[in-house]
């Protein structure tokens, strides 16, 4: 038996976000996001035609539900504000019912004792900005950077952490190369544009937060995905998973802690003429407003190898024409999600940011199993016990407390997520909570195992095994 004990002042909790849990309702005032835009064109693309207007009531159950994250031992908590609920039209009138709402939830969280940790943007550009171009279009930063100030106006006294972006590669990955976000493009000068702006975005919302005076902490989530060669003795395995880890780590990385970009990224952008259009002054910005806090999404790891097959994905330049993905044989899946389960890639992006990202304070901002069909592990007392949801927290955690005994500035751990939500186009098909939600019976909400375990496991700060 060993013991792993993390420090009393550990963050524990979940995340999730503001499209994925609150749902649309008469009188809310919510404008379109592109995914309200998106699923009322193509609901089939969404599965079982469930789409973002449901999600899981939260707008209507969140103090019913922070009960139930005090019964699953959260001390902290993250969601997202939705622009499209704030700001409808993306600029200018302020939704006096978002306001109200937002207030209450924040207020609600804390006089329960659970720190409310906000981002600001979670992959749902509001539509009446995405008809403009969305990232694109460089007026789209300005609109988010006054976002940001009327989100800092008006609850920057309570909450205390803030977040730019959540993975703000998967929009670039999604909406401009793989299709799986609006506007579904295949475009890869598009796709380093509205990378760029992002990035920019996110430093010119630090400089904002900095000026107000704001005395809390503001950070970005990225998610990591370690890039391992098939062959660490192959130069050319080893320059292309290099190459992946550029376009799908460093591009938000680098810019968000060391203020600039990655040389060899600019250069090989500079090859294919694909450096972004960028304005004088720019540069100072990025330099001068890096993050205070770096939370880490963790999901899987990437394996790649030298390129071999000659098959373009697109017309135009691609990431993919410079490394193929290779399909390690051996690998630990998750079947339902379609990832590898690889708990030691937590450990190896840890040690990365201590010894090359001047050990930046960071916590584990998302970890998760999404697992499809979980009615089956129902009990006889209604509850589902994900003994598998168990083991692959624990899995992790274990690398987690080593990083820390190696010295790493790793300050919490926060499961994604705290009751099933929706996916995206997977809507609720993978499930991922520490809480059931019973879509067929109003979103009833039961915890399962995995919820009471952690509530034991956070209240020792930590387990034994
Ligand atoms: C992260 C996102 O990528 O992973 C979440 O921040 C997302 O929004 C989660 O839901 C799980 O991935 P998916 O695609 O199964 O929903």
């Amino acid at each position: 038996m060993m013991k792993y004990t993390f420090p009393e002042t550990f963050w524990w909790g979940s995340a999730t976000s503001g499209p994925q849990t609150e749902g649309v309702f008469e009188g809310d005032g919510k404008g379109d996001s592109i995914w309200d835009y998106w699923y009322k064109k193509e609901p089939e693309r969404f599965f079982n035609g469930v789409g973002p207007e449901k999600a899981s009531y939260v707008y209507k159950t969140y103090k019913e539900d922070i009960q139930l994250m005090k019964e699953t031992g959260h001390n902290s908590y993250r969601t997202s504000i939705q622009w499209s609920r704030l700001i409808p039209e993306g600029t200018g009138e302020v939704n006096p019912e978002a306001v109200k709402f937002y207030n209450s939830y924040i207020d609600e969280l804390i006089a329960n004792g659970i720190e409310p940790f906000i981002n600001l943007y979670h992959f749902d550009m509001p539509m009446a900005l995405q008809e403009k171009g969305g990232w694109e279009n460089r007026e789209t930063v300005e609109a988010y950077v006054a976002y940001a100030e009327k989100c800092f106006e008006l609850f920057g006294d309570r909450v205390k952490k803030w977040f730019t972006h959540n993975e703000p590669i998967v929009p670039v990955e999604g909406g401009y190369l793989y299709q799986f976000h609006y506007p579904l493009e295949v475009n890869m000068k598009k796709a380093v544009q509205v990378a760029y702006h992002e990035a920019l975005a996110s430093a010119l919302a630090i400089q904002k937060y900095r000026e107000m005076g704001q005395d809390g902490e503001i950070g970005i989530i990225v998610n990591l995905t370690p890039s391992y060669p098939r062959d660490e003795n192959n130069p050319e395995d080893v320059k292309a998973a290099r190459i992946a880890d550029l376009f799908f780590n460093r591009s938000f990385l680098d810019p968000a802690i060391k203020g600039e970009y990655p040389q060899e990224l600019v250069e090989l952008l500079r090859e294919i003429d694909h450096l972004p259009d960028v304005q004088p002054g720019d540069k100072d910005i990025i330099k001068e407003n890096t993050v205070d806090l770096l939370g880490v999404n963790y999901y899987q790891p990437r394996r790649i190898k030298a390129k071999e097959s000659t098959e373009k994905l697109a017309e135009g330049p691609m990431p993919d024409d410079y490394f193929d993905n290779y399909d390690m044989p051996g690998k630990k899946m998750n079947p339902y999600r379609g990832w590898e389960i690889y708990e030691k890639g937590i450990y190896d992006l840890l040690i990365n940011l201590r010894d090359n990202y001047s050990n930046i304070p960071c916590f584990i901002s998302e970890n998760g199993m999404g697992v499809e069909g979980e009615e089956r592990y129902i009990n006889e007392e209604g509850v589902i016990e994900d003994d598998y949801r168990i083991d692959f927290i624990k899995g992790h955690l274990k690398y987690v407390h080593q990083a820390l005994e190696e010295g790493v500035n790793v300050k919490g751990y926060h499961m994604w997520t705290c009751m099933d939500n929706w996916s995206w186009t997977n809507a609720y098909k993978n499930r991922y909570g520490f809480i059931s939600v019973d879509l067929e019976n109003e979103g009833k909400r039961t915890i399962k195992k995995s919820g009471r375990w952690f509530k034991e496991m956070t209240a020792a700060n930590g387990f034994e095994d």
